[in-house]
């Protein structure tokens, strides 16, 4: 059986790309792994969430997790500062991580364009807590995204420094993983590579989006004035749109529309029309579940303190041991 680590920032609610890139992982993966699925509210103090909106957030997450499918009977689903000892276990990687290993991280550099004002140390130890993260329950598999390639890279590393300045065989080498081999990456309406919560609105479909607006966002995604030969190769935004049918849609609908690209004889407007109703029908069970929670506060509450306990059992057993490896002893 794999240890299994992945975590959410609570920045809001969860888009289709979260969905496809990992919680789709998650609900297969706590079938037969021991997870631990966390929201990871220290990580989204880099970007200064007012302290009236934090709770709310992580709230939402939570909810969302379970109408996806996340079950806390099988999974260990928690808030990470419920798990104060990933806080410790970062606090000693960072002892071991390089400023300039953490500077040239893509990441960094995309968030400190992203936020030039706000350029703090959390921003740049963002990959120390994240390998503090997975290896606090000794994690072999980390279902994410793409766009999380590289702090994986990073985890192994510093899992592996650790092991080798100490001389043991204690953490061992976390890997992405997707179930479909390859990491995924789901695009924006607007033309962008990555859907994503942080920048326009109204490029990601969120789970919890009424219908009437994932037809309008869907109906107003960046297309172009349609092939200009039979068989071209497809401009970003029209990729987009391709790749969202492929998520969503039925086979045979993507490739009834993929022949009409390739025979030149498509209307964008149809395309998106069906592509609407498809993200319609793909959501309405996550948006009925999340409408049921928010009427049991008090599952919710259950949920998060069942987990906080099991993720803290895990947790505090890693921090016993790796404080005896570094040689902090009792007195
Ligand atoms: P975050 O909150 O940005 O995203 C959560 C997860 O969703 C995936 N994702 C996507 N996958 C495919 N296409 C997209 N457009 C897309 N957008 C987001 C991300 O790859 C991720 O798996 N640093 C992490 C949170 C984190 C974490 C961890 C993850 C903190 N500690 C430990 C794994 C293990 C983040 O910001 O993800």
């Amino acid at each position: 059986m794999s240890i299994v680590v992945s975590g959410i920032r609570p920045t809001g609610k969860l888009h289709l790309g979260n969905y496809f890139g990992a919680i789709r992982n998650f609900v297969r993966m706590q079938e037969k792994d021991n997870c631990y699925f966390f929201i990871a509210d220290y990580h989204s103090l880099t970007t200064h969430p007012a302290p009236e909106d934090l709770h709310g957030s992580v709230k939402n997450v939570m909810i969302e997790f379970l109408s996806c499918g996340l079950d806390p009977e099988k999974a260990t689903l928690y808030v990470q500062s419920d798990v104060p000892e990933t806080a410790e276990l970062y606090l000693l990687l960072n002892m071991n991580a390089y400023v300039g290993e953490l500077e040239r991280c893509t990441s960094f550099k995309e968030k400190i364009r992203y936020q030039p004002d706000n350029v703090n140390a959390g921003l740049l130890t963002y990959p120390t807590l994240m390998a503090a993260d997975i290896i606090i329950h000794k994690a072999h598999k980390v279902p994410v995204g793409k766009d999380q390639e590289q702090h994986l890279e990073m985890t192994r590393t510093f899992a592996n420094r650790f092991n080798r300045l100490y001389k043991v065989d204690y953490f061992p080498e976390p890997v992405a993983y997707n179930f479909g081999d390859n990491l995924v990456k789901i695009p924006s309406l607007d033309g962008g590579l990555k859907m994503s919560k942080s920048e326009n609105e109204n490029s990601a479909i969120f789970l919890n989006d009424p219908p009437e607006v994932i037809r309008k966002k869907v109906m107003r995604a960046v297309t172009d004035e349609g092939p200009k030969q039979v068989n071209q190769e497809k401009p970003q935004a029209i990729e987009n749109i391709f790749a969202l049918m492929k998520a969503m849609s039925e086979p045979s609908v993507y490739d009834f529309f993929n022949d009409q690209y390739n025979s030149m004889t498509i209307r964008y407007g149809d395309m998106k029309k069906q592509l609407g109703e498809d993200v319609v029908r793909f959501t309405e069970p996550f948006r009925e579940k999340i409408r049921q929670l928010y009427a049991d506060e008090q599952y919710v509450a259950k949920v998060v303190k069942l987990g906080a306990e099991k993720a803290h059992a895990s947790a505090s057993k890693t921090i016993r041991e790796v404080r005896e490896i570094i040689g902090f002893k009792t007195f």
